[in-house]
């Protein structure tokens, strides 16, 4: 019988042995509508090696990888990088299967490891960052990325092929045929490892920032990096690691993202002269409907946005549950340097704005601009108003 899947070369001597799965849509909240992959790679050192697992129903898949360049039981040592579900899923039935000598995770990794599975509490030796670990011709070196996404996250790095396991780090959700990020079309490059970088590891760009001046101060160079979702960097690493520099200072364009949900269309047309306000002055709006778009399509949007002004009609004295749905979703999110302002129609009593300005003050956005409401229909001066609103962030974006 032929075989069902096959390891794809990464170099001479690494191979990946992940899965793809071509189906997933939700990645808890974020929308990944071109699915994704589970990157696993297998070194064939003297010590046969394996760096991550996957998640838990694609076991046989990576398995059967494995198992097209060489039998898994003569794997001696496995490395995990990120406890996650999605890597470590079927870590537990692997380890039993396939009996490897050393198991290796960071300290946190082998706490977090043993409470997500008992039979991961033992068994499982905690690598110190910087620690180095010989697999005979070939050597692995450890680098703790504590909250890159997870406490546990490390880099492993393969020192003589200069190839970084980033785990998480470097990612995106995309699910293909294409191994390399050199194969895939660069706007679906752009757009997905942004949105990966916006909806995952922007509440840590902080620390992004000081992981990569560590890896610079240390010297380290990266001839391939292979991360833990989407294509391996083979061609220009720098280009993937460049942009996350970037994203991590968070330097906001003049943009803003007006966000808004409507029950009768007073408060969309609201939302749609402050958009024309903020364009007339140079600031480029984006008008998202809490109805038209996901939140994680807004979050992509807030990577690089200035503004955020948001809009609610009010609902049994509450703001509407899809507007709560995005602002909490963007507090986790935690973007940096952003003004904000909040408008809404109402009928009676009006509490909708007023819950969102609260919602943007926790989010430590500057709010410059008393919250604009207006009851039911928007008048011709009421409507001149929110362009005037969108007129005066616009100045405060260009001051
Ligand atoms: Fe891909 Fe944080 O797991």
């Amino acid at each position: 019988m032929a075989e069902a899947y096959r390891a794809i070369p990464i170099t001479e001597r690494v191979y990946w042995v992940g899965a793809v799965d071509w189906t997933l849509r939700d990645f808890h909240g974020y929308t990944t509508r071109r699915g994704s992959s589970y990157n696993a790679y297998l070194i064939l050192a003297d010590r046969v090696t394996l760096v991550d697992t996957v998640k838990k129903p694609f076991k046989e898949e990576f398995l059967s990888r494995v198992a097209s360049v060489i039998d898994p039981r003569k794997v001696e040592v496995v490395v995990s990088n990120h406890s996650e579900m999605d890597h470590s899923g079927c870590l537990a039935e692997v380890i039993e299967e396939i009996r490897p000598r050393e198991v290796y995770a960071s300290p946190m990794g082998v706490k977090t490891l043993a409470e997500l599975s008992p039979s991961l509490s033992t068994g499982i030796t905690a690598v110190a960052d910087g620690r180095s670990v010989s697999l005979g011709n070939m050597t692995l070196s450890f680098m703790e990325t504590r909250m890159l996404h997870w406490p546990d996250s490390m880099f492993t790095y393969l020192q003589e092929e200069k190839l970084l396991f980033s785990h998480d780090a470097f990612g995106m959700h995309l699910a293909s045929h294409e191994r390399f990020a050199d194969e895939v079309d660069t706007a679906v490059l752009e757009y997905e490892a942004a949105t990966y970088f916006a909806n995952i590891l922007l509440p840590y760009a902080g620390l992004m920032t000081k992981l990569l001046a560590r890896v610079d101060s240390a010297g380290l160079s990266f001839d391939v990096i292979a991360p833990d979702h989407g294509p391996v960097w083979r061609r220009n690493p720098g280009w993937i690691v460049e942009r996350y520099r970037r994203w991590a200072q968070q330097k906001r364009a003049k943009k803003a993202v007006v966000v808004y949900g409507t029950m009768w269309h007073s408060t969309e047309k609201m939302a749609r002269y402050i958009g024309e306000g903020l364009s007339s002055r140079g600031v480029p709006a984006k008008v998202m409907a809490v109805d038209a778009f996901h939140r994680s399509d807004i979050a992509y949007e807030m990577l690089d946005a200035a503004a955020l002004v948001v809009g609610t009609s009010t609902l049994n004295n509450n703001m509407l549950p899809k507007v709560a749905d995005v602002l909490t979703y963007l507090k986790g999110l935690r973007p940096l340097n952003v003004v904000g302002a909040a408008f809404g129609s109402y009928g009676w009593s009006g509490e909708g704005t007023l819950q969102v300005n609260e919602v943007l003050k926790e989010m430590k956005a500057a709010l410059p601009l008393e919250p604009l409401r207006v009851r039911h229909v928007p008048t011709t001066s009421d409507l001149a108003a929110c362009r005037e609103l969108g007129e005066k962030l616009a100045d405060i974006l260009n001051a």
